[in-house]
């Protein structure tokens, strides 16, 4: 049985086995979670994440690619690359539902139980809140069979409005 639970917080605070960071393709950082993640981690963060891109070439939106978790209090780091919001035509859902699960499935790889989100694609990349949030929760629960070892996946809110979208969606189960 794996708990789902929305907190109101910073993550890079957030003592879980894997916080999964709203990256982009090229993996080097950037602002927003991004940048909260990479300046908590500290230095080791970013040259691992520059190694990976040399290796693997980026990553693409919808998928994910793990590191450690350097200063954080978590043993991993999944960065996932969330779509940019285009209007909705443009495969958006798909992809965003894809991070979540994808980075689920990382996770179980790397034997991870406990994993937390932010809310992907919300910031910068201009993604409607409501719509964020129920393609968020629908793609995890769906996700879930596949994860049976995963006992605990938070929904980290960096602001009220997200967080009252996610109480209400985690309630009405
Ligand atoms: N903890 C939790 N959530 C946070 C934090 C934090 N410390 N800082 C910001 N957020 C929230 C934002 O408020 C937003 O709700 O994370 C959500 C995602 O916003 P962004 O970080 O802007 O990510 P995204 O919209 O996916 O855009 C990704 O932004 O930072 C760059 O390099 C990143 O190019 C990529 C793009």
């Amino acid at each position: 049985m794996t708990v789902l639970e929305a907190v109101l917080g910073d993550i890079t605070k957030v003592a879980v086995d894997g916080i999964v960071n709203a990256a982009n393709s090229g993996l080097l950082g950037g602002g927003g979670v991004d940048g909260a993640i990479h300046r908590a981690a500290g230095p080791g963060l970013l040259a691992e994440c520059r190694d990976i891109a040399r290796r693997l070439g980026g990553c693409p939106a919808g998928e994910a690619v793990v590191s450690a978790g350097y200063n954080l209090p978590c043993k991993k780091v999944i960065h996932t690359v969330g779509p940019v919001w285009r209007g909705g035509g443009a495969g958006e859902p798909e992809r965003l539902g894809s991070c979540y699960r994808k980075s689920l499935l990382l996770a179980r790889e790397e034997g991870l139980e406990t994993v937390a989100f932010p809310n992907i694609s919300t910031g910068v990349y201009g993604y409607p809140k409501d719509l964020a949030a129920e393609t968020a929760v629908r793609a995890v629960k769906a996700a879930l069979p596949e994860v049976p070892e995963i006992t605990r996946v938070v929904f980290v809110c960096f602001d009220m409005e997200n967080y009252r979208l996610y109480q209400n969606l985690l309630e009405n189960r």
